[in-house]
């Protein structure tokens, strides 16, 4: 039998056995619950097992044993070789996790196969492979792109190497006379060439910098302006802090001139082939065709070669703020500079069907097993992958190591579930996890507490930085003020906490700051179709020192072992400190009595981006015909819920497990009230109304989606009237999803108000 089958049985069996024993419990209570007001701290029968909070002594065990030596020799293992998603290399990696997740003691290790649609250049023939080419007036080949990144340190000399690429651009071979500098390529430069320049992108061939926002829009703007392909490349300003004189790797981290950021172009998450359902054998699969699929050739460069092909460029000097840091003019381009005659991208970049697979380690609930805290990473890389994503595959084995050993040797078992995730194919599109997610998508809405993602652990030496839904902004902070301050320098701030407070406060100053979830990671199909409460949690540079659009290295060949191990985190103490904080999070999910998440924070939360709303789009909204002020009344409702629901929860009996079964129920239903199970307009597969992705920077957040991508340029826009009935009803479901999100918090038995 296929080992994975019988895997999924057992697990099958572990959940219906939970169901029967919560049944017995609910019989137990039912015949309890209600019977004695007079004890009130006690109710007869009920083991104290069954109504015991978290033990602090199993905190100070996690954060002991989290090994920063064990956690070097994972990621040294991980990132010895190219792991990229559905080769031999990957399922190797999966197969490895499956059998480390059976030895370190946790109950159950599996994995999950998909059959997506993945994308892989051409690398047997080099004249077929992706290149971009200048040529002059004579027709003769004078520049063209380099094929691979050389080699710099011995370690990366080795076979496997993927090229640098755009997964999923559209293949082809099309040529221009025309090159157009677009500068970060987003909605805001086109508008300002269309205004300041006489520039037509119609059929030309655009440059572009990486940063700022996803590349798969920067592609799709410039398949939207009609450009017939695109050049992305980085910018020293923007991925080395002293431009092109600055130390680079390998004695350094920032970027060399030879360094490339492959990376998927593909705009939504999960297998272009079945949105919004799994891929399994027997799944309907659209023809590529009507996949939405990136429309033109698109491929990525470094700074060596973009300096000199910017060179070729002619026209207008471009303003400071579109300048980067090569010395070079930078202009707005059109025809190139004499005599050079035309550019030309060859794309040979195929899509293929290939498997991906998940693999999940479990630890059983001892209380409540039908409730899942759920930790987890991707596995695969672009290619060594040290910082992305094994950083964090490297950490989470060391703290499922360290929980197994516990739960083994019988010193600890969590009240609930805990289950340990490691997704394939993230850096496709969040495939591996989007498709369990559909498959799974009814388990997860009625058992999961909460996802907790790490993709990269460590990324800067700097400070912890996170991203999160409010419902977990008290367990963040609770958590890393335990954890000890990774960097022993400093003697002033002690804890994780109070190095991020500095580092990163909120805009009072008061608390660190959580930022809004955009969908850079796994966690977005967690959030937008479940509306679980979301995390993710990295160490991060100086960001205020560095403007950087992410770390130097990102997605280059040349994240390497050799630069954390060396250069970005000596002795692995920042790794170490991210596995604590992140044990110490999910341990307080999965085995506090009431599940710490706190409802005010919400309240708060949704009272900020009403506020933000207003100042954004309520001029406008209310010369329109909205009544902007419903949208103020609704969450004064619900702040005034929550400050009740928390008055109910501070005075509850802990001895009585079906008032806190009750309450949990309550906690965890609340993120999902926020679902609208249409989805937002236009947008069917993004259910939360108060949290998505932006629509033209799938990296960044945005708040009240539905609202900002309807409002969005709505007054130029050619069919105003129409976008302002879709605004208006969206509007309204708003204030009708806040409602009933309030409505959920009251009494069980007076839901419906008076
Ligand atoms: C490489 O590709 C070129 C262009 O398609 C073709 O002419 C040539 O035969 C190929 N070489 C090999 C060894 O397949
Ligand atoms: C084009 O480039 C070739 C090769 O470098 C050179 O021999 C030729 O003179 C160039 N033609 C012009 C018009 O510059
Ligand atoms: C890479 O390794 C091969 C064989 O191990 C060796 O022949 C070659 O010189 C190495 N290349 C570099 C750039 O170190
Ligand atoms: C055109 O350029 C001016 C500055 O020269 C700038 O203020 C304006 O915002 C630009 N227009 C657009 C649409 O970006
Ligand atoms: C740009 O050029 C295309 C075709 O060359 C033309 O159809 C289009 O109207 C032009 N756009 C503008 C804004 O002039
Ligand atoms: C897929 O679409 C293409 C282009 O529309 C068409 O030529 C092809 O026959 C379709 N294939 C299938 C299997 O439907
Ligand atoms: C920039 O390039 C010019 C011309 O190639 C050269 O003279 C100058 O020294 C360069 N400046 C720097 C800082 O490298
Ligand atoms: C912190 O990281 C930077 C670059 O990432 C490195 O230059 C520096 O030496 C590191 N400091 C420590 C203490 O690891
Ligand atoms: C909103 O709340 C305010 C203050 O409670 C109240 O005066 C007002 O009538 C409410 N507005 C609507 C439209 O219900
Ligand atoms: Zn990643």
């Amino acid at each position: 039998m296929n080992p994975h089958t019988q895997a999924k049985r057992k697990f099958l069996l572990w959940v219906s056995i939970a169901g029967v024993v919560g049944l017995g419990l609910g019989m137990i209570i039912g015949r309890f619950g209600f019977c004695d007001d007079t004890e009130k701290n006690s109710v007869p029968g009920i083991p104290d097992a069954i109504v015991q909070d978290g033990d602090p002594e199993v905190t100070a065990e996690i954060i002991n044993q989290i090994n920063s030596e064990n956690i070097r020799r994972y990621l040294q293992e991980l990132s010895e070789n190219p792991h990229l998603a559905g080769t031999d290399a990957d399922y190797k990696q999966a197969k490895e996790l499956q059998e480390f997740w059976t030895s370190a003691g946790l109950d159950e290790a599996f994995i999950t196969p998909y059959d997506i649609l993945l994308s892989y250049p051409e690398t047997q023939n080099e004249s077929m492979m992706n290149q971009i080419f200048v040529y002059n007036s004579s027709d003769q080949e004078v520049w063209k792109s380099a094929l691979y990144e050389p080699i710099l340190d011995p370690s990366e000399n080795k076979s496997n190497v993927v090229p640098p690429f755009n997964a999923y651009s559209a293949p082809g071979d099309v040529s221009s006379t025309d090159l157009v500098y677009v500068n970060y390529g987003r909605v805001e430069d086109y508008r300002w060439l269309a205004q300041n320049t006489s520039i037509n992108i119609t059929g030309k061939i655009v440059l572009a910098r990486y940063g700022k926002i996803f590349r798969g829009d920067k592609a799709h703007q410039a398949y939207l302006h009609g450009a017939k392909g695109i050049i992305i490349y980085s910018d020293p300003a923007d991925y080395a802090v002293d431009g092109e004189t600055s130390q680079v790797y390998p004695r350094d981290w920032w970027l060399p001139e030879s360094g490339t950021q492959r990376g998927t172009i593909l705009l939504g998450s999960g297998d272009p082939l079945t949105p919004g359902y799994p891929a399994t054998e027997h799944a309907y699969r659209l023809n590529e065709s009507e996949a939405g699929l990136p429309k033109i050739p698109s491929h990525p460069i470094g700074y060596g070669v973009a300096k000199t092909l910017i060179g070729y460029m002619d026209g207008v000097e471009v303003p400071n703020s579109w300048k980067g840091a090569l010395n070079v003019t930078y202009r707005y381009g059109g025809p190139l500079k004499d005599p050079y005659k035309s550019v030309r991208i060859r794309i040979s970049t195929k899509n293929e069907k290939r498997t991906t697979y998940n693999v999940f380690g479990v630890i059983q609930g001892r209380v409540e097993p039908d409730r899942y805290v759920l930790l987890g990473n991707h596995r695969d890389a672009w290619v060594f992958g040290a910082i992305d994503p094994s950083s964090g595959t490297a950490v989470m084995k060391e703290v499922s190591r360290v929980m197994g050993n516990m739960v083994k040797t019988g010193k600890w078992r969590p009240r609930r579930t805990i289950i340990f995730c490691s997704w394939g194919a993230e850096e496709y599109g969040l495939i591996g996890s989007t498709e369990w997610i559909e498959q799974y998508v009814k388990n997860l809405a009625s058992r999961a507490v909460a996802y907790l993602n790490v993709d990269i652990a460590v990324q800067g030496n700097y400070s912890l930085r996170s991203l999160g839904t409010p419902l977990l902004n008290s367990v963040i902070y609770d958590s890393t003020k335990k954890i000890p301050n990774p960097d022993d320098q400093d003697t002033v701030k002690k804890t994780v906490y109070d190095k991020w407070l500095v580092s990163f406060p909120n805009t009072e100053k008061t608390l660190p700051r959580i930022a809004d979830m955009g969908s850079g990671s796994d966690y977005a199909p967690f959030i937008k179709r479940v509306g679980l409460p979301c995390l993710d949690i990295r160490y991060t540079y100086n960001s205020n020192k560095y403007k950087l659009s992410s770390y130097p290295l990102y997605h280059s060949k040349y994240e390497t072992f050799k630069v954390v191990d060396e250069i970005m985190d000596r002795g692995f103490k920042r790794h170490r400190a991210v596995g604590q904080a992140w044990g110490e999070i999910a341990r307080s999910l999965a085995d506090s009595l009431l599940i710490p998440f706190r409802v005010q924070d919400y309240a708060q939360k949704l009272e900020e981006l009403v506020k933000q709303l207003d100042s954004d789009f309520g001029t406008l909204m209310r010369k329109n015909g909205i009544q902007f002020d419903l949208l103020y009344n609704v969450s004064s409702l619900f702040t005034k819920e929550t400050d009740a629901f928390q008055k109910f929860v501070d005075s509850v009996d802990k001895r009585d497990p079906f008032a806190i079964r009750k309450i949990n129920d309550q906690l965890m239903q609340l993120e999902r009230a926020f679902i609208d199970p249409q989805g937002l307009p236009g947008r069917p597969l993004a259910r939360h109304v108060l949290f998505a992705e932006s629509s033209v920077n799938t990296y960044a957040g945005s708040s009240f989606p539905g609202l900002a991508d309807g409002m969005f340029e709505i007054e130029s826009s050619p069919d105003e009237a129409s976008r302002w009935e879709i605004v208006k009803k969206h509007f309204t479901v708003i204030l009708y999803t806040i409602e009933s999100a309030a409505s959920t918090l009251r009494d069980v038995h007076k839901f419906m108000p008076l």
